[in-house]
This record gives structure tokens, C-alpha cells and sequence, in this order.
């Protein structure tokens, strides 16, 4: 019966374990392995803490023969004891700590040179990329997340920033979230490791359709990034669309003004067009739904 408990114990921690997602990019393997590091700690911790609480309640509990007022032999200072348990708990937590130093400092770097560099601009509630020095933007609307293309397996440069509130930009499979603050700018590189498309959010809370901010990032072999890049000007000069960038503080297409609550502010200039925009004169409490969004 214990042995079963046992392993059965064992076998959920070795899959907890194994459950942690991989990195997609390079730099935040340094993050997966810092996981498994802090996780295999916490489960040997666990454990040691489990079983002399068993052994003690087991060993120390009282006899159906003893006297309600008999107490345990009572003993004082054991200097070994007492200098392990200050210093080993202590040696943890500063291993984990240097670890975890030298894990920031491998996402934080910025390599030089980067193959590509995207300004990333968050704004309720969606994101614009742009490719400076290549003529190429691309912005989303809320209900309409954008998809930043990217070279896979060469080094990326993000200056992120945000044009209203704070947003957060974060890419659960690259493990790696960084916060869209208005008039702060955060810079970060990444590399990733395979072709594909990696779903990204908004993770801070931002407003109505705060769930609305989605985004992808797909990354494509460099050949078809620099022939993607090409196709992108040739469109964006054949015709100057709509998605063709609009500035900083951009407003959601679907924020009309003078159609919010009371408890919203700030709301962007009106919407230009937006075929779901109930326009100035609808009433004061109808927010307008992000396509889709509402039943
Ligand atoms: Cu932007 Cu939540």
C-alpha cells in the first residue's frame, strides 16, 4: 500500500516535470532549464518536509497509555542541528538566486547586428509592427490580430513599447513575456529555433477587449522572409490600405467616441470606419463589438 502511494507520488511529480513546455527560441532555453532546476528543488524540498512531518506525527504521537499531562523528554540547543537547518535552506535559495542571474542576463542579451529589428507598438486593443528601414507595417484591429513574419534561426531585435496603456507582450511557447509601457521603450532579442506559428497575447489587463489583443508570429526560412518583405512593399505601394500604418496612440477602429461608459477615458479620436462602429450617435452605453466577438 505505501509502495503504491510511493510511486504513485513519484509518477506525478516525474510528469509534472515533463509537462513544462520547451522553448521555441534560443535564449529562453536558459528559462526552461532554469524551471526544471527550480521545480526538482521544490520536489526534494517537498518531499524532505512531508516525510519528517509523517515521521513525526507517527513517532511522537500520543499512546493510548499515556497520562493526558505526560510530555516527550524535552530537549535543548543541538548546535549541528540548528546550524544545518539556517545554512542549508540558505545555500538553496542563493543557488537559485545566482542561477537566476545568470538566466536574466542570457535573455537580456542583445547580440549585435540583428537580422531583423521590429518596432512593436501595443495600443487598446491591438498591435502594429513595423519594419524599419523596409517600408513594411503591418496592424491589427481588435478581432483582427496582426502576424509579424520573421526570419527562423537568425537573431531578432524587438523595440517594444505601447501608445496608451500598459499592455504586455507575451509568447507563452518562447516563454518569454515583457511589458508595452507608454513612453518607455523595452528592447529584447530573440532567436527561434524552427519555422512556425506561435500564437502570442496581450497579458495585462487593458480594457474591454483586452482578450481581443492576439497576435501571431510566424517564422518562415530567411529566403521567404526577404521575399515576403518584397511582396509587402509592392502591396502597401499599390495600395496605400487602410492597414497601412496609422501612427502611434492609434485607436481600435472600434472605439467611437462618445459611445463609452463613464468608467472609460481617454478614448481615442473617432473611428475612422469601421463597419461595426455604431458611430457618435448611438447611445452612451453601446460599445461596439469586436467582429465576432459577441453573440
Ligand atoms: Cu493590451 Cu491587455
Amino acid at each position: 500500500m505505501n509502495r503504491r502511494i510511493l510511486i504513485l507520488a513519484g509518477a506525478t511529480v516525474a510528469l509534472a516535470g515533463a509537462c513544462m513546455p520547451q522553448s521555441a527560441t534560443v535564449q529562453e532555453e536558459s528559462t526552461y532549464n532554469l524551471y526544471q532546476v527550480f521545480f526538482w528543488t521544490a520536489a526534494v524540498v517537498a518531499a524532505i518536509v512531508y516525510v519528517m512531518t509523517t515521521l513525526a506525527i507517527i513517532r511522537f504521537r500520543r499512546r493510548r497509555d499515556q497520562r493526558d499531562d505526560e510530555l516527550p523528554t524535552q530537549t535543548r540547543e543541538n548546535r549541528p542541528l540548528e546550524v544545518a537547518w539556517t545554512a542549508l535552506p540558505f545555500l538553496t535559495v542563493f543557488v537559485l538566486f545566482i542561477l537566476t542571474l545568470f538566466t536574466l542576463n542570457t535573455v537580456d542579451a542583445m547580440p549585435p547586428n540583428p537580422a531583423a529589428t521590429i518596432d512593436v507598438t501595443a495600443f487598446r486593443w491591438s498591435w502594429t509592427f513595423v519594419y524599419p528601414g523596409k517600408g513594411v507595417t503591418i496592424t491589427g484591429a481588435t478581432g483582427q490580430p496582426p502576424e509579424m513574419v520573421v526570419p527562423a534561426g537568425q537573431n531578432l531585435h524587438i523595440v517594444l513599447t505601447s501608445a496608451d496603456v500598459d499592455h504586455a507582450f507575451w509568447i507563452p511557447k518562447f516563454l518569454f513575456k515583457r511589458d508595452a509601457i507608454p513612453g518607455i521603450t523595452n528592447e529584447f532579442n530573440f532567436t527561434i529555433k524552427q519555422p512556425g506559428t506561435y500564437s502570442g497575447q496581450c497579458a495585462e489587463y487593458c480594457g474591454l477587449y483586452h482578450d481581443e489583443m492576439t497576435f501571431t508570429v510566424r517564422a518562415v526560412p530567411p529566403a521567404e522572409y526577404q521575399s515576403w518583405l518584397v511582396s509587402q512593399r509592392a502591396g502597401a505601394s499599390a495600395s496605400p490600405s487602410p492597414s497601412a500604418l496609422p501612427s502611434a496612440a492609434q485607436p481600435s477602429p472600434v472605439t467611437p467616441k462618445g459611445t463609452v461608459g463613464p468608467t472609460y477615458t481617454g478614448a481615442p479620436s473617432p473611428a475612422a470606419a469601421s463597419p461595426v462602429s455604431p458611430g457618435p450617435s448611438s447611445s452612451p452605453t453601446a460599445f461596439s463589438a469586436p467582429a465576432g466577438s459577441q453573440p
